[in-house]
């Protein structure tokens, strides 16, 4: 028989199999060039790893679910740009494993909420919202305040972002807990959210 391409559409396996071929070049040569662009694989200047601290409240972000209604990551559209700042950039979040960008807005992107706030004004609405914010439906997270940080638990998280050749020293790890003794999980969650996207500032 011909090789056509009536013949390929009536063999469903053959059919199979070329799709998957030619989305399979398509994507690679669409994903592999990322893995070695400077700008999506260099830090941007400035970014540091994140601090015991933070990286501590990073993990009580992700362990409460605040992705669910909450995204990092602006998009380069003015309307977005406008209300939030400088789009995001993938040089912001070579240290993020993994990155919290999403896709879900309940609320604001929080990819540059970093300094918009006083510590004092999370507090109260990591609280209950609605004592800064009348119409908020987030929900009030008020144990945090409550709860004491584990210092030690800090150190195998940091072996594994070193591992993932995120560059902590021995050293700095070696002294992290430190950092943590008689902080609460509501101190190490707003030292993440303020230090968030403050690489790069547009606002006054
Ligand atoms: C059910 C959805 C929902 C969840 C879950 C949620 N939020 Fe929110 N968040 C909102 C909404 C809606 C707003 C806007 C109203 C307000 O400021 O309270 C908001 C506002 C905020 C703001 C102010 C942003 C700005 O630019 O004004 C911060 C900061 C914030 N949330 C942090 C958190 C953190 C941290 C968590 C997890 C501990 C969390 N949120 C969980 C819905 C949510």
């Amino acid at each position: 028989m011909k090789f056509s391409h009536e013949w390929i559409e009536k063999n469903p396996w053959l059919l199979i199999a070329l799709v998957v071929l030619v989305v399979s070049v398509g994507g690679l040569v669409e994903i592999v060039p990322l893995f070695f662009q400077r700008s999506t694989t260099e830090p941007v200047a400035g970014l540091k790893p994140y601090s015991p601290l933070r990286l501590a409240g990073r993990d009580v972000y992700i362990r409460e679910g605040c992705y669910n209604c909450h995204s990092q990551m602006i998009r380069p559209f003015r309307a977005e740009t406008e209300r939030y700042g400088h789009y995001s950039v993938a040089g912001e979040y070579v240290y993020d494993h993994p990155f919290q960008w999403g896709s879900k807005r309940t609320g604001p992107d929080l990819a540059r909420v970093g300094g918009r706030y006083s510590d004092e004004w999370h507090r109260i609405h990591l609280n209950n919202p609605r004592d800064v914010v009348p119409e908020s439906n987030m929900p009030g997270y008020p144990w945090l305040a409550a709860t004491k940080l584990d210092p030690q638990s800090i150190l195998p998280k940091m072996r594994a972002l070193q591992r993932l050749s995120v560059p902590y020293t021995d050293a700095e790890i070696k002294v992290a807990p430190e950092e943590l003794a008689g902080k609460t999980e509501e101190d190490a969650l707003i030292a993440y959210l303020q230090g968030l996207g403050t690489q790069i500032k547009t606002r006054n």
